[in-house]
């Protein structure tokens, strides 16, 4: 999988006078079942999070509130996603490196996850990641 793999998918809003309602379901709205799912919160002014990238983890990532950028990176090619409303999310597919900054105040990142916390499956040095991707170091 590559970038191109990656994906902002839509998310289906059922309005109504006493508020919306959004659904995300695991196999259907997303292209795998969902085994994990944590939230980022109280991520200070100019922080960053993620800066690695996964073996064979899927995500999906959503902004409840608040918004962010989800920075992915392929080993060739980077592509900068702008996460503001809880209606879409973006998809990332395995061996994707990934970072995340630009955060609002009070914003909230939900992830779902295709498979239970492994550390084993993180590759955490970006040269790592080059080096496993067959892109040239840097
Ligand atoms: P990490 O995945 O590096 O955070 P991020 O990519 O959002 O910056 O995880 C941060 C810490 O939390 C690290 O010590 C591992 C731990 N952790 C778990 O124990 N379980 C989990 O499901 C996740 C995502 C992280």
């Amino acid at each position: 999988m590559a970038l191109q793999d990656c994906r902002i998918i839509d998310l289906d809003k059922i309005a109504e006078q006493r508020g919306n309602l959004t659904v995300i379901e695991g196999g259907r709205t997303l292209p795998f079942d969902i085994r994990r799912v944590y939230y980022l919160y109280d991520v200070p002014g100019g922080a960053e999070r993620g800066g690695h990238a996964h073996k064979n983890l899927q995500q999906f990532i959503v902004a409840m509130s608040g918004s962010f950028d989800v920075v992915l990176h392929d080993g060739q090619r980077e592509r900068r996603f702008h996460l503001n409303r809880s209606y879409f999310g973006v998809y990332v597919c395995p061996m994707t490196w990934r970072r995340l900054d630009n955060f609002s105040s009070g914003s909230v990142c939900l992830v779902l996850a295709s498979e239970h916390y492994d550390e084993s499956d993180y590759i955490r040095s970006f040269d790592g990641f080059l080096a496993a991707t067959g892109a040239p170091a840097p």
